[in-house]
Formats: C-alpha cells, sequence, structure tokens
C-alpha cells in the first residue's frame, strides 16, 4: 500500500519505519508539507494543536482514507469540532479513522516480544475499516473497533484514563509528549 505520514516523530516516523519493513511505499512528510495525492492511505501524526496548520501544507488529501493519530493535550480541538478526527474528515470528506493514540510509541520495537498480541483501538469510517485494519496488523496489533466516528472524542479522553492509571502506579507512562506535570 502507499502510506503517507504527516509528522515524522515517535508515531509518524515509528510506524513509518514498521510499515515499511511490512512492505508498504512510504512518503514522510513534515512541517515543510507535501503532496499526498499518490497515497492509498495517510497518517496524521502532528500535535494535536498543530493538525491545522499541518493540514494547511499537505496537498491531495480529498477523498483521502486517512487516519488521525494525534492527541490534545492542554488543547482543544479546532473551534466546532468535538474531536480532531472529525474535523480531519470535514477537510478531507474522505474515510476516516482514529488510531495509534493511546498506544505508546516508544514500545513499537516491542510489539512481536507481547507474549499475546497487543490490542490497538480504531474508531471511524466503515469505509476505512480495510485499511485501519490491515495497517494495524501489519506493525503486530490486533485492530479493536470501538465505534463510528463521533467516538473519536471519547477514545482521544480516554488517553486521561491512561495517565490516571499509571499515575496510580499501575504501570509506566510511557508518553513522551505528555508534559512534566502530567506525567
Ligand atoms: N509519543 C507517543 O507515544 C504517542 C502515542 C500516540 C499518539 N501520540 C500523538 O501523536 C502525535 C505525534 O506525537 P509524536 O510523539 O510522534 O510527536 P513528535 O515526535 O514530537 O513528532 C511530531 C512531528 O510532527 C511534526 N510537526 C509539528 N508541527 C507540525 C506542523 N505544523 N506541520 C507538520 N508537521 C508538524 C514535527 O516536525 P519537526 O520534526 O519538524 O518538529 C514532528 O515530526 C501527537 O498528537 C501525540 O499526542 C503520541
Amino acid at each position: 500500500m502507499k502510506v503517507a505520514v504527516v509528522g515524522r516523530g515517535n508515531v509518524g516516523g515509528g510506524l513509518a519505519d514498521l510499515w515499511e519493513r511490512a512492505g508498504h511505499e512510504l512518503r514522510r512528510i513534515g512541517r515543510e508539507g507535501g503532496d499526498v495525492s499518490e497515497a492509498e492511505a495517510v497518517l496524521v501524526a502532528v500535535p494535536g494543536g498543530a493538525i491545522t496548520e499541518a493540514l494547511d501544507n499537505v496537498q491531495g488529501l480529498e477523498g483521502k482514507t486517512v487516519i488521525d493519530a494525534t492527541n490534545l493535550w492542554g488543547v482543544e480541538p479546532p473551534a466546532g469540532f468535538s474531536s480532531n478526527a472529525e474535523y480531519v474528515k470535514s477537510r478531507t470528506n474522505g474515510p476516516t479513522a482514529k488510531s495509534f493514540n493511546i498506544n505508546f510509541a516508544v514500545l513499537y520495537d516491542r510489539i512481536r516480544e507481547a507474549g499475546s498480541t497487543p490490542s490497538n483501538l480504531w474508531c471511524g469510517d466503515e469505509e476505512a475499516r480495510q485499511v485501519v485494519e490491515q495497517l494495524n496488523r501489519d506493525v503486530g496489533y490486533e485492530p479493536v473497533y470501538a465505534g463510528p466516528l463521533e467516538n473519536a472524542a471519547a477514545q482521544e479522553n480516554f488517553l486521561k484514563l491512561v495517565a490516571a492509571i499509571s499515575q496510580g502506579g499501575l504501570g509506566p507512562f510511557l508518553y513522551r509528549m505528555a508534559p512534566p506535570d502530567q506525567l
């Protein structure tokens, strides 16, 4: 599959490496922007508050299947939207999914070492199912469907529970993006 990643940090760069190893053709786009018109799937993995600016710099998004992996730390989704993922759909008018926003990027290299296959949530449009589930399986996750795109806000907020569980001492919080006062 031809996959473009917008944001090439821990998540975008990390997943791009894994997908490349799985045989996909990757295009990596950073702040400078770029064209995704050739891509069959686009991953958005920029800081949650930078989503508008990031998409402004990307051409060829119309109708694309997009997976939004962003989270919102101390910022709100763009005005008029309950989630970044729904905002993404408003910009693309294509199949949209929220996925890869809960699992820690720092563990990407250890997914296949897990005693049982780790799950990864996705919610979104049925038309995105095949792409998002394949891209999950190709890095070693078992995709778990969490409902339609209207559930994206709940999935974005779910990270707060993961952080709270971690603060409760039940596991390390390995999210490099988290500001120190939220760890
Ligand atoms: N880290 C995790 O474990 C994890 C897990 C799930 C979800 N997330 C979420 O995924 C997103 C990315 O996290 P990350 O850890 O990969 O962050 P990161 O390592 O800081 O990477 C962010 C990437 O976005 C790029 N970027 C920043 N502003 C941009 C803009 N305006 N236009 C285009 N690209 C821009 C950065 O470019 P430069 O390299 O030029 O700075 C960088 O390549 C965040 O929303 C985060 O909350 C993170």
